[in-house]
């Protein structure tokens, strides 16, 4: 590679990481597995390690973790919580040993050897034995107040064991997650009230602690386990196993299988008989944690930047189950790409039953030669997506015919059009699948951010033929979505509303949701910043566009077809026609729109009009910015419905407080 496509890979690595960085630590709905991401970061740590004059203090391998939500009180750790490298072979179990034996210059080391719990970490801090403060790990330097969360859960003591003399102050490490049966009953309630179902266990147990509203929590059956003391007043203990034993004797819950191995042969069969056992444990656990014992000697060695030298996570290889293929079946994504897809027998695997399982595209059907019928092995590495891991010979089996891919779309019929190994339906929005795709990503978040109009509403509008465009749905009625199910009066006020308040857009959020290929978030905002107004970025040229720093040939291309196409600038003419209103980005001198410049605002309670993320964006589009605690320095707390003690310091603290009609008033001036 040259010099130039190094950077350039690396560049991509970074944002790729830290997109997905977002998705799985500040939303907890991961993309990608765990395996992908490895492969991802591993890429990335490598060609780093292969040229060190490309490492940044900002690269994804120069930090512990990801950045924490704007929501709860941000705490800083005692001292950084770092990760683990993780390693799957056993040779890179015994290069480590020899590591260890190599630099504390002996052949005697002593290993403790403990489960990997699959949940999230937590510091847990102690005064005079009583529970004090509990924050996440956030980025592993700063983390999320989360006290009155942990509070409720039932293993976390909240006064240390007064007869066995508890430190006057102590700060512990150790894990919050989900007993599987409590997961799976949970699930199962969740979706009996029509909420989304969590995707695993470790998802569960982070988004039930990442609460702000702690009732949610304590309905929630977390469960935590300690394994580390990150500080102590007084004398600490000298070796790994009796800093456990002396969290248990203090009143913590520690890990009940561990093994104190006097060698490495010792750990590899401890892994191996915790392996044997995972299937029977009560909990998801991904591996083995391996630390040398004597704590002296862990000092000695100290830590790398994200981990210590000292301990190593041994994970088991992937979850694998067999079943039978029932069907293949062809689904059509945003973008019109087809996805081959397995239609299982359903199974179970790692106590989550499985039913479908991505093939990816046809050219991994055919390199894995998957045909309806046979007998496969699924996996599923602890996370959201499973996929086939191989097939599985049957003596004397009688095949079916090899998978092709349909050359008509299976939902509108249009041609198959194919790029190297993907295929896709040439029908753009004409077919109802991407038209589908492309309105909810329309309205997602991100882009035009309008609340109250999911994946079920989207299929109800495309399907009864309201919406046939993204500009019709500036033009629905009121009468229309209640005609809609689950639609009432006050519902279908709140969407409209929201479709109203969209109208206002930035030029970022606006080239984010058209849905053009290759367009995400950060090249939506490269091009608002480059080229300011709407108008300038459609009368663009191909070659204008490559001209733009980070915009490679591809993108490029495909921004040059997207707005040379009649029929997608008649859409973007008719949304400006229906009132939407493309503010340019913000430059910092920008006119108007700082009405608000200087004050903080906090909110508490629900509000009804808004998301949480739609009133930040309206305070800060007047320049003002928004906080998540009360201070004399707030100017104004919004109350909703049911607000919290936030209201009281605001009245404490003698600060104005505004109903949601006065905020209204404040943010959206005549
Ligand atoms: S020790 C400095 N022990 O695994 C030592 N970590 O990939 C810090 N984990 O973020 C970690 N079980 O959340 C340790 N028995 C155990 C663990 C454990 C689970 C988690 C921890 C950490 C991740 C590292």
């Amino acid at each position: 590679m040259a010099d130039h496509s190094i950077e350039q890979r690396i560049a991509a690595l970074r944002r790729e990481i830290r997109h997905h960085d977002h998705l799985y630590y500040t939303k907890d709905r991961p993309e990608i597995s765990d395996a992908e991401y490895d492969r991802l970061f591993r890429e990335l740590s490598e060609l780093e390690t292969a040229h060190p004059d490309l490492v940044t203090p900002d690269s994804p391998t120069q930090r512990v973790g990801a950045p924490p939500l704007d929501e709860l009180t941000k705490v800083t750790h005692e001292k950084p919580m770092l990760s683990l490298d993780s390693i799957t072979d056993q040779k890179d179990v015994l290069a480590f040993d020899a590591r260890m034996k190599r630099e504390l210059e002996t052949d005697r080391i002593v290993y403790t050897a403990e489960p990997k719990f699959d949940g999230l970490s937590v510091e847990l801090v102690y005064e005079q034995g009583r529970f004090v403060r509990g924050a996440t790990r956030g980025d592993g330097m700063i983390g999320e107040d989360v006290t009155v969360n942990l509070r409720t859960i039932r293993t976390l003591p909240l006064q240390l064991h007064p007869e066995a003399a508890p430190p006057a102050r102590l700060v512990v490490r150790g894990e919050v997650y989900m007993r599987l049966d409590e997961f799976q009953q949970l699930n199962r309630r969740m979706t009996e009230r029509g909420e989304e179902a969590f995707a695993n266990p470790r998802n569960a147990a982070a988004g039930s602690l990442r609460q702000l509203d702690s009732r949610i929590t304590a309905s929630r059956p977390l469960t935590v386990t300690c394994y580390d003391i990150m500080a102590v007043a007084g004398r600490s203990p000298a070796t790994h196993w009796d800093e456990l034993d002396a969290l248990g004797a203090w009143g913590l819950p520690v890990p009940g299988q561990r093994k104190r191995c006097g060698s490495i042969e010792d750990v590899l069969s401890f892994q191996q008989t915790i392996d044997g056992m995972r299937d029977t444990l009560p909990f998801e656990i991904d591996g083995v944690v391996v630390k040398l014992d004597r704590r002296d000697w862990q000092d000695q060695l100290g830590s790398k930047s994200r981990s210590p030298r000292w301990a190593i996570a041994y994970k088991f290889a992937p979850r694998k189950e067999i079943t039978v293929i029932q069907d293949i079946a062809v689904s059509v994504g945003r973008t019109g790409t087809l996805t081959p897809l397995a239609l299982l027998k359903p199974v179970e695997v790692g106590g989550v039953t499985i039913s479908r399982a991505t093939l990816h595209n046809a050219d991994e059907v055919a390199r894995k030669d998957i045909r309806v019928g046979d007998t496969v092995k699924v996996e599923r590495a602890g996370d959201v997506i499973p996929a086939i891991a191989e097939r599985v010979p049957v003596a004397g089996e009688e095949r079916q015919a090899p998978f092709v891919m349909p050359d008509h779309c299976p939902v509108c019929g249009s041609a198959v059009a194919r790029e190297g190994a993907y295929y896709y339906c040439t029908g753009q929005t004409l077919c109802v699948a991407q038209l589908k795709g492309a309105i909810e990503h329309f309205a997602s978040k991100s882009a035009l951010n309008i609340d109250g109009l999911g994946k079920k509403t989207v299929a109800q509008l495309v399907d009864a033929g309201m919406v046939k465009d993204l500009a019709d749905l500036y033009s629905l009625t009121k009468e229309q979505l209640l005609t809609l199910d689950g639609f009432a009066d006050r519902s279908a006020s709140l969407l409209m509303h929201s479709v109203e308040r969209s109208k206002a857009v930035s030029l970022e959020r606006l080239l984010m949701g058209l849905g053009i290929r290759q367009v995400g978030q950060h090249i939506a905002r490269v091009l608002a910043k480059q080229f300011g107004t709407l108008p300038r970025v459609m009368a663009a040229t191909q070659e204008e566009f490559l001209g733009v720093r980070e915009i490679g040939p591809e993108i490029s291309a495909s921004l040059a077809s997207f707005f040379s196409e009649a029929r997608n600038r008649a859409v973007i003419d008719r949304l400006v026609d229906r009132g939407l209103t493309v503010a340019a980005p913000p430059a910092d001198s920008s006119a108007g729109g700082r009405l608000l410049s200087g004050k903080t605002f906090v909110f508490t309670g629900g509000l009804a009009g808004y998301s949480r993320d739609q009133a930040k964006q309206l305070v800060e589009q007047q320049g003002g910015t928004v906080s998540s605690s009360v201070s004399k320095k707030t100017a104004y707390v919004v109350t909703g419905t049911d607000p919290g003690s936030k209201l009281d310091q605001a009245r404490k603290l003698g600060v104005q407080i505004l109903t949601e009609g006065e905020f209204t008033a404040l943010v959206t001036p005549a």
